[in-house]
């Protein structure tokens, strides 16, 4: 089956074998194919975090059931949403329900069960921070677990499922939404934008509506022009490496992480600083509006945008002495 419409940068890859679920409940009974059993599948949600550097070599899984329920509410509404629901329009259908919380993460391409694979998280908002508990199916016990957040080990753009990828095959996932917002406006531009929309007294909506205009001022529609959001993830370092950076380089950008050892660098401000912004070989390249993400201008071929991000990242290191790594997950090469 060609998987080349089942990936956000739209680049040619196939799969010996796919199979979509609508009903999760039927994973025990699909482990039981050889195919399956063999070697852990691959889990394709919207495709918006992968690159196919070559074919898979597992098979390949999609779970499309799109089933929203309210399972609780009393001030905190616990919302229960299938893996394959469409994650930006889920946030919208919280926020007519007048549930608050996930409006900064509007317009994140992918799906529900991709969320909290990698903790996505934009404006200053994590996903983990309403995540209730997240459903998954374990192959190697054909059993199915309920993780509250701390087995679910949240970090910057990442979780347990990153830690052990082929462990659990997330299901669905439930979300504590409060009723009463509290709104975080302090992160990167979006308080301008709400004074720019002329709004003095914001809702959770017009947040989530400052957010998808930002959005689309930076970040390449993926349905127009091929890309995975950013491909690489922000680069954490120790504060001594920060501040002498710093000191060398003032304009550039840091921010505070969870723990006071370290800090959370910009991989956009390095990338840009190296020149790479705007930049193309063929059909792959660097968007010319942020220069965390890589395009496919048409034709590029996944091994072609991983050549790309090698140089890009060892320019990156050359120059300042710091790694950066791919957030996407690449499939069918080593990074
Ligand atoms: N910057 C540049 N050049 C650029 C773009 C950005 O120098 O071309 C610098 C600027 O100083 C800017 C800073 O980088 O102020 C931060 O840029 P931005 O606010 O766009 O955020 P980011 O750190 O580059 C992260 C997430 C995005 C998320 C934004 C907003 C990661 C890997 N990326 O990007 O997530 O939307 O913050 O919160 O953490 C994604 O993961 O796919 C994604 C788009």
């Amino acid at each position: 089956a060609p998987l080349d419409h089942r990936n956000t940068f739209g680049v040619a890859a196939r799969a010996h074998s796919l199979a979509e679920l609508g009903d999760a409940s039927a994973l025990p009974e699909l482990f039981t194919r050889t195919e399956f059993r063999e070697r852990p599948p691959l889990v394709l949600g919207g495709g918006s975090n992968l690159l196919f550097a070559g074919n898979p070599e597992a098979a390949v899984l999609a779970l499309t059931g799109e089933d929203v329920r309210v399972l609780h509410d009393d001030g905190v509404a616990i919302v229960r949403a299938d893996a394959g629901v469409q994650w930006h329009g889920f946030v919208m259908h919280t926020l007519e329900m007048g549930l608050a919380g996930l409006e900064n993460l509007a317009l994140i391409p992918g799906t529900v069960g991709a969320a909290p694979i990698q903790n996505i998280g934009a404006y200053g908002v994590e996903v983990r921070d309403f995540i209730h508990t997240v459903e998954a199916f374990e192959p190697g016990t054909g059993q199915f677990h309920l993780l509250d957040a701390d087995a679910c080990a949240f970090a910057y753009r990442d979780s347990v499922f990153k830690h052990e990828p082929d462990r659990y095959i997330v299901t669905a996932v439930e979300f504590a939404l409060p009723r009463t917002p509290s709104l975080k406006l302090d992160y990167a531009g979006i308080g301008d934008e709400i004074v720019a929309m002329g709004i003095t007294a914001p809702t959770p909506r017009d947040v989530a509506d400052a957010v998808i205009a930002i959005r689309r001022r930076k970040l390449p529609d993926p349905a127009v022009l091929g890309n995975a959001g950013s491909f690489f993830k922000n680069p954490i370092v120790a504060l001594a490496q920060a501040e002498a950076l710093q000191a060398q380089y003032p304009a550039m950008p840091v921010f505070r992480g969870n723990d006071a050892a370290t800090r959370k660098l910009s991989a956009a401000w390095f990338i840009d600083a190296c020149g790479w912004k705007g930049h193309r070989d063929g059909d792959a390249g660097v968007a010319a509006t942020h220069a965390l993400v890589l395009v496919n201008h048409g034709h590029a071929s996944g091994q072609q945008l991983l050549d790309l991000a090698r140089r890009i990242a060892d320019s990156v290191r050359a120059r300042f002495d710091v790694a950066i790594e791919p957030e996407p997950r690449v499939i069918g090469a080593a990074w």
